[in-house]
């Protein structure tokens, strides 16, 4: 038996901590346990196309799917019984043009999928992605003048977007797209169209990454040219993130996200600790498929690498996980 004393004689050996005791059986490490993962944090991103019985895998994106509406509506319902509380929504339009014409438009994927979520699953939480990359001919995040994307214009059309989302009955509408004051403008125009219960949660952090890859051949929105480094933030930045929090929730937004998630658990943790408000990470295609393809190389233990990831994010301070494995982690936490 393990004793702090010497064998009886009653004297002090130089461990006056022994931290192990409270590691020696999965009970008692749950008894201490600082982080508790949970399903009810999980949001679960789909893809919705046209058509209808399409269910498309995403090469570079084991497991995710381009769906079209019925499509989507089945996963959902699925990671909705396994407990996934709620669902990110993108869109895949037929037509893509230099004004994003189909992104505002009521019978788009987007649109249509809301509808029929809203629909057939009344509890769960429908989330929409607002941005115009899918939506533009050149995969740009807006409205072009030469090259250089136009802040003022675009943001219009990202609150008409938002608009026709809640429209179709979302909570949540999510911009993505990093231009300046459309938050407000978002917010602004939801109210006026009598959406004052609609929520907004910001991609109030979002980095210029590499990990987002993935997602370009998920939502065919790579940029024609160039890259997105105008709009979206520079990795090595901290201090701007604080500020890019604090400019959007002066605007109203209800929830910040950061993105992605783990190469940036400094500024999750440091906005959570800074504002306190309600935080999301997104844990982005690169990442999922990181650890996808480690697995699939028989290189990592892919369920424990998973649960690890998430609590790092939840650990971080992120209220919200929004990720690929939503359906794979509520399974593993029921
Ligand atoms: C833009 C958007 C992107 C992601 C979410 N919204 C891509 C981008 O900025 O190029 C990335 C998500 C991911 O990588 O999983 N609509």
């Amino acid at each position: 038996m393990a004793s702090d004393t010497d064998g009886g004689t009653g004297t002090r050996l130089s461990l006056p901590r022994r931290p192990r005791r409270l590691r020696r059986t999965e009970a008692m490490r749950g008894l201490v346990r600082e982080t508790r993962l949970s399903r009810e944090s999980l949001v679960y991103p789909l893809f919705v196309c046209e058509g209808e019985g399409v269910r498309r895998e995403v090469g570079s994106m084991p497991g995710v799917f381009q769906l079209s509406v019925d499509e989507a509506v089945k996963e959902a319902s699925a990671a909705h019984v396994e407990g996934v509380p709620g669902v990110l929504l993108f869109g895949l339009p037929a037509t893509k043009d230099l004004d994003a014409s189909a992104a505002a438009a009521p019978d788009a994927p987007v649109q249509r999928a809301v509808r029929a979520l809203r629909k057939a699953l009344p509890e769960l939480i429908v989330m929409t992605d607002v941005c115009l990359c899918e939506y533009t001919s050149h995969g740009h995040c807006g409205i072009l003048q030469g090259e250089e994307i136009v802040n003022d214009a675009t943001v219009v059309l990202l609150a008409k977007t938002a608009v026709s989302h809640a429209e179709a009955g979302a909570h949540v509408v999510a911009p993505s797209d990093m231009m300046d004051g459309r938050v407000g403008a978002i917010r602004s125009a939801l109210d006026r169209a009598g959406f004052d219960q609609v929520a907004i949660m910001s991609y109030a952090a979002k980095y210029c990454s590499a990990f987002y890859g993935p997602f370009r051949e998920a939502a065919d929105s790579a940029p024609q040219f160039g890259d997105r480094r105008s709009h979206q933030m520079d990795p090595a930045n901290v201090e701007e993130a604080l500020r890019e929090v604090e400019l959007d929730l002066a605007e109203g937004a209800d929830i910040v996200m950061i993105k992605p998630a783990l190469p940036y658990l400094d500024v999750i943790s440091r906005v959570k600790t800074r504002f306190g408000q309600p935080t999301a990470a997104y844990h982005v295609s690169g990442e999922y498929a990181m650890l996808k393809a480690a697995a699939a190389n028989g290189w990592i233990d892919e369920r424990r690498a998973m649960l690890e990831t998430l609590t790092s994010l939840s650990r971080a301070g992120a209220d919200i996980i929004i990720t690929y494995y939503a359906r794979e982690a509520a399974r593993a936490l029921a």
